[in-house]
């Protein structure tokens, strides 16, 4: 599958310290090197080609207000001189001047608020006056869901494997954040049509699993329809824990604040707290509850780190 070259690859993968129970390592896909990088860089590089394949001038999607896919597909665009329109559930009220979206507002994306419940609607409405106004539009889902974000992450496994044979380390366990489920999906495809032995572990940040599940099982579906029949008939064991929402997305709590605060003073490695802060917690505790000793651990850092900035004082308010 094709792809527009914006990002440097291969992310590195680090040794990190955690506790002396097992060996752990970090991939650094908050080091994709495109507007602040993370997961979603890897992800647009194969939506632009099709925006381009398909003539489209317009890029349209939607997200949070604090939207590290937003972030990034207004960034894209503008890197490719297409016009973009952002559509955030909130209201103006939302609107921080930090994190990302001071960046939506720096890339020039026209942003449009509309109430959580409408984002369907509107989305169908600004298509339509899109092309009555003569553009071609191309919609991306949220949080950049679907085949090519799946492959993104196919491809990422198949990185990782690399790595780990260069380093000569197996890895038992992979953990990452699981939002869409998109990222997780792509993971677990690239270990089957690999072979791979890992447990492919996603913490949740909002869904609760059986939601969690069944989307992934229809990514997977989707993407071996498309790409892989050969697959489609494959056990999928999916790993989804849902222990660590809190009170749901986006909810902040002390274990989440105490363990950015233990990464970046054991690591000097910088998460945040609605994805990678809350997936690091939640792995850790995962291992305990599973009492996980002597295994070869890998967490993907998927990015998101301009979230940090813009929920400082909520952090400082749990760290007291
Ligand atoms: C930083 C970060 N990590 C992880 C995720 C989850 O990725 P996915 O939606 O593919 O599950 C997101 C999604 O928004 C994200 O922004």
């Amino acid at each position: 599958m094709d792809r527009i070259n914006l990002i440097n690859l291969p992310t590195p993968l680090q040794e990190i310290n955690v506790d002396n129970k097992n060996n752990y390592f970090i991939k650094r896909d908050d080091l994709t090197d495109f507007a602040l990088g993370g997961n979603k860089a890897r992800k647009i590089e194969y939506f632009l080609y099709d925006i381009q394949k398909k003539g489209c001038n317009y890029v349209v999607t939607y997200g949070s207000a604090q939207s590290n896919h937003c972030r990034i597909t207004a960034a894209a665009a503008t890197r490719l001189g297409l016009k973009c329109l952002l559509i955030l559930a909130g209201t103006d009220s939302d609107f921080t001047y930090t994190g990302n979206d001071i960046l939506y507002y720096l890339t020039g994306a026209n942003v449009r608020w509309c109430d959580v419940n409408e984002v369907s609607e509107v989305i169908k409405n600004e298509i339509k006056k899109l092309k009555s106004q003569g553009y071609n539009p191309y919609f991306i889902p949220g949080g950049g869901h679907g085949n090519l974000g799946t492959h993104a992450y196919v491809e990422a496994y198949k990185e990782i494997k690399f790595q780990s044979k260069e380093i000569g380390i197996d890895f038992d366990y992979i953990f990452v954040a699981s939002g869409t489920g998109t990222t997780q999906a792509g993971l677990i495809a690239g270990k089957q049509i690999s072979n791979g032995n890992e447990k492919i572990v996603g913490i949740s940040v909002a869904r609760k699993a059986h939601r969690g599940i069944e989307v992934i099982k229809e990514s997977l579906e989707s993407y071996y329809e498309e790409y892989h029949a050969d697959m489609l008939h494959e056990t999928q064991d999916i790993i989804f824990d849902d222990c660590y929402i809190g009170k749901g997305y986006a909810d902040i709590y002390k274990g989440i604040v105490d363990a950015i605060k233990f990464m970046v003073s054991k690591n000097s490695i910088v998460l945040d707290p609605v994805y990678t802060g809350k997936a690091f917690y939640g792995m850790c505790e995962y291992i305990k509850k599973e009492n996980i000793e002597d295994k070869n651990i890998l967490f993907v850092h998927t990015g998101g780190i301009p979230i940090l900035f813009s929920k400082g004082k909520q952090i400082i308010d749990l760290s007291i």
